[in-house]
């Protein structure tokens, strides 16, 4: 256990969760907690239902049971507003990237700021903007429209129009699929740092074992409908299981 994981608060607590879509089982009694400034990734094969776990945790998603705790609060029990006060809390990058096409990256980020944080001033907005594309080395591309970015600043860009409502809580999906291994490790040096910088809990959805392996405390596996093993990367790397070591590879 790292020093992050012991003696810290839960900041999701997801108990016995339950999810099927027509026949299919996907989840199938899956608990888990985030503690407070940890990186957990959560490793799986596709299909196994990682996308639908991280969903319902941010509602997207309503599971058929089960209990879900999102910063103190019972996310499938609140109204429409507090889910929505919630989510500016909890960023999410989606694995299909989420820029508006239409809107320049500069326009990508005012959006969620103007919807979510109505009492900042233009420049308090615009200043906000400017540091963030900083810290994802995107400044110089601020009047760029979504088209005109490459695969990796694509990812960037994304992050960034997640990090600019400085939430506690990141939910990544799958952030270095698609990327060469070079754009990939910068990306994951990213993850690493902004959880430095602004202290915040992560939750890591991947295939990618070097990514797994660079930004996470903790690695649950799913398998079939629950997870099968949790510990550090080393811990899970040397598992008894042949199904969990198949994974490291
Ligand atoms: N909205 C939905 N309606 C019906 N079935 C769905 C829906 N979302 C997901 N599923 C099904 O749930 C299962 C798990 O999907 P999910 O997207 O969570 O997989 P995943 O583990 O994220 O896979 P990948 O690694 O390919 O992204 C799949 O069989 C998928 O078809
Ligand atoms: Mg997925």
């Amino acid at each position: 256990m790292t020093n992050k994981v012991k003696n810290n608060k839960s900041v999701i607590e997801v108990t016995d969760l339950y999810k099927t879509f027509d026949t299919k089982k996907v989840l199938e009694g899956v608990s888990m907690n985030l503690y407070r400034g940890e990186t957990m990734s959560i490793l799986g094969r596709s299909g196994q239902g990682k996308s639908v776990m991280i969903k319902c945790i941010v509602r997207l998603i309503t599971p058929d049971s089960g209990y879900i705790e999102v910063l103190e609060q019972d996310i499938l029990k609140l109204k429409d507003d507090e889910l929505n006060q919630i989510r500016t809390r909890v960023g999410y990058l989606f694995q299909e990237g989420a820029l508006y096409d239409s809107m320049t990256l500069a326009e990508n980020l005012l959006f969620p700021l103007k919807r979510n944080k109505p009492g900042l001033s233009e420049s308090e907005k615009q200043e906000l903007v400017e540091t963030t594309l900083r810290s994802v080395d995107l400044l110089d591309d601020i009047e760029k429209m979504p088209s005109e970015l490459s695969g990796g600043m694509r990812k960037r860009a994304g992050l960034a129009r997640t990090l600019v409502l400085q939430p506690e809580i990141i939910l990544y999906d799958e952030p270095t699929t698609g990327l060469d291994p070079y754009t990939a490790r910068d990306i994951n040096e990213l993850i690493v740092r902004i959880q430095e910088i602004y202290n915040v809990s992560s939750m890591v959805v991947t295939h990618d074992m070097k990514c797994a392996k660079r930004v996470s405390d903790r690695i649950v596996i799913l398998h079939n409908g629950n997870f099968i093993a949790r510990g550090t990367f080393e811990e899970l790397e040397n598992h008894e299981d042949e199904i969990v070591r198949n994974y490291f590879i």
